[in-house]
């Protein structure tokens, strides 16, 4: 089966053509890095219009490069949620109305979970149960895959995502957005241990995670430094990112390594990775020095940020199991 995907939850519009859930035949990403980036985030209704504007070009483009009209598309798989709720109206009144006009029919899928089946698309076969770690800019979670299908929420922010706080850090710094790779570059110059940051930790609560105070710690290191003759130096700037790079990535890496020992027996040996934070080396890195006999299964560079070959391939196995939506649905900002 032949699905066309589409993703527009927040500041990428991308359209895929995926072969049964796997073979990705095109992969088209549109970023609108170069629209928010005055802002140092993403403005929601500019986010909207320029979805509106390039998502029928993005759709002709990914059918082209697969080599397909849409005569042989067999499904239209799209974003439902979670997301801004304009940018994903967009995406789903899109494939509503492809479905009605082409008499194809469409599946609304969870952004997060085809964020964690992006790390599955190139393997041959997964055990389960699996923990799943989301790490994006609007998400921080750790999931309990039973299957495909089956995903038990164990713990999530309770504020600011990690790749939202990377980014805020960033502008801190004076540094591009999104600032993730910015960051990770710096810190490649710095002590990691020059500012003894740490991340958040919830009374009884101990697989959620917060970020506010870590960025707020790294604002106050900054505002020291600025009051001091010499101000913030490159030095310090290469210090503090690689300081709160590792209190960022050290508090992930503790709770999903408890995470792993809160699922059910048989003891869960496989962590499945999702989000555009695992783009980063130095998690990648990290992760592997703190778990060697862990399954860790990252997905493909090009799959980490948003894409929509990953909601056309999660969209595949939720149609094959719970078949199509309804022109009825609506769309779950909050999902
Ligand atoms: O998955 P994604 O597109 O966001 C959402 O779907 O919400 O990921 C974008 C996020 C940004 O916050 C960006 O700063 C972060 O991923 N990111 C990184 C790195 N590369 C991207 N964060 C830390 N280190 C990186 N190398
Ligand atoms: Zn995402």
């Amino acid at each position: 089966m032949i699905v066309l995907g589409i993703e527009s939850s927040c500041d990428e519009t991308a359209c895929s053509v995926v072969r049964n859930g796997k073979e990705i035949l095109s992969n088209v990403v549109t970023s609108q890095i170069d629209l928010h980036q005055e802002f140092g985030g993403v403005v929601p209704e500019l986010a909207s219009r320029r979805h509106a504007e390039v998502m029928i070009p993005v759709i002709d483009m990914a059918l082209k490069q697969a080599g397909v009209t849409l005569k042989d598309v067999g499904l239209i798989a799209v974003a439902q949620g979670p997301g801004l709720v304009g940018a994903l109206m967009i995406g789903l009144n899109t494939a509503k109305a492809l479905s009605m006009a082409l008499g194809i029919p469409f599946v609304g899928v969870n952004h997060i979970y085809a964020h964690l089946y992006a790390a599955l698309m190139d393997q041959p076969q997964v055990h389960f149960p699996c923990l799943g770690v989301v790490l994006s800019g609007g998400h921080t979670a750790l999931l309990q895959m039973q299957d495909l299908q089956t995903y038990i929420p164990l713990g999530r922010t309770v504020d600011d995502a990690i790749g939202e706080a990377f980014d805020k850090v960033a502008k801190l710094l004076g540094l591009p957005y999104p600032g993730g790779p910015y960051i990770e570059e710096l810190a490649k110059q710095g002590d990691p241990f020059s500012y003894p940051f740490k991340a958040g930790r919830l009374k009884d609560r101990p697989l959620d995670f917060s970020f506010s105070g870590l960025k707020t710690a790294v604002l106050y290191a900054i505002q020291e430094k600025m009051k001091t003759d010499r101000g913030l130096s490159q030095q310090d700037k290469c210090n503090v990112s690689a300081s709160f790079q590792r209190a960022a990535f050290q508090d992930v890496i503790q709770k999903s390594l408890l995470g792993t020992k809160s699922l059910p027996l048989p003891a869960c040996s496989t962590l499945v990775f999702g989000g555009g934070v695992t783009n980063s080396r130095t998690l990648r890195n990290m992760f592997t020095e703190a778990a060697p006999d862990l399954k860790l299964i990252w997905p493909a560079h090009e799959l980490t940020l948003d894409n929509a070959a990953m909601i056309a391939g999660y969209g595949y196995h939720v149609y094959l199991k719970q078949g199509a939506s309804g022109l009825t649905e609506e769309v779950y900002p909050s999902l």
